[in-house]
């Protein structure tokens, strides 16, 4: 049972987010602190009722936090997380699935579009004041997305509305989600998880909005590539380790698919040997398809609902885990 409003503590714990600053505004009589690195975090943890954390999280934590009760994750992905270790230890957890949708989706669409119209090359030739020419290769030149298709893995909110924006720009939208029953949404057509093999020749583009699970782990590996066309994309918006990364510069070095846009990583930060910096047609977003400057108050506004509900004796949680 959670501590009553004026008896529990709430620590924030992330490395840039405004989320104490946000919260003490709502003037909601609740105590709190902010922690901004994992050293901080492990030395306070114990003082927390409720801990909002997205990466600073380490599964150590859950037997560090004394009177720990409740998680509100800031990301919509949980896989960091030991399900079975916290439910073991009486702590809930809530994720923070839609706070983003908005966010990641338009970063996945602009990633498509930013692919078709070569932008990152217009981007690398304004760096060395190269006006290039028009070219008649057909291969290397700009291209519009009517009647492109564009596969989409993982058809929950960010996915449901990167098939909207897409269907806005007349692509032909596949959705593929581990439950096809959950429905099509904007989608053309919705299929398994198993059918993506025999999807994938059939796509201009392949975008990743799916959660990181054991289903998905290593989902695109160099199978997966070798499918594509040639003049195919992939943008990953998930988690870097649904595509099998070595197989991935392997696929950009050999031309076996156009180009990658990717936002996730193996390791993050990516490390500076990492031959996918460098791989042709890679084009690197920092993880940030999420960010948006709404974040902070979109999280917030899932905690209050959490922590109301809980208050309430409710066992059911707004985006509960476990
Ligand atoms: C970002 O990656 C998130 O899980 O919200």
């Amino acid at each position: 049972m959670l501590a009553s409003a004026d008896q529990m503590t709430v620590c924030f714990a992330h490395v840039a987010y405004q989320m104490q600053a946000r919260f003490a505004l709502r003037e909601c009589g609740i105590a709190s602190f902010e922690v901004r690195d994992r050293a901080g975090l492990d030395a306070r943890i114990a003082e927390a009722d409720v801990l909002v954390v997205s990466g600073l999280w380490h599964n150590g934590l859950a037997q560090l936090g004394g009177k720990l009760r409740f998680i509100q994750s800031i990301g919509a992905g949980t896989d960091q997380f030991d399900r079975a270790a916290l439910s073991a230890k009486g702590i809930r957890l809530a994720s923070a699935a839609g706070v983003n949708a908005r966010a990641v989706s338009e970063h996945a669409m602009s990633l498509i579009l930013a692919l078709a119209r070569r932008l990152p090359e217009a981007r690398d030739n304004q760096a060395k004041k190269v006006w290039r020419g028009m070219i008649g290769d057909l291969t290397q030149r700009e291209d519009e997305l009517t009647d492109k298709t564009l596969v989409i893995v993982g058809l929950g909110r960010i996915g449901g509305r990167l098939a909207q924006l897409a269907r806005a720009f007349d692509m032909r939208v596949i959705g593929v989600r581990r439950d096809p029953a959950g429905g099509r949404g904007a989608a053309d057509e919705v299929h398994a998880l198993s059918a993506l093999p025999a999807l994938l020749p059939a796509a201009d583009f392949v975008a990743l909005t799916c959660p990181l699970t054991p289903e998905t782990t290593n989902l695109i590996d160099a199978a997966a590539l070798a499918r594509m066309q040639r003049s195919a994309y992939l943008v990953n918006c998930a988690r870097g380790r649904v595509v099998d990364e070595p197989a991935l510069v392997a696929a950009l070095q050999a031309g076996a698919i156009a180009g990658a846009a990717i936002d996730v990583t193996w390791e993050e930060p990516l490390p500076a040997e990492s031959p996918l910096w460098t791989a042709p047609g890679a084009f690197i977003t920092p993880h940030t398809a999420g960010e948006t400057r709404r974040y902070e108050d979109n999280v917030l506004d899932i905690l209050m609902e959490n922590l109301s509900r809980q208050w309430r004796g409710e066992l059911a949680l707004l985006n509960q885990v476990v």
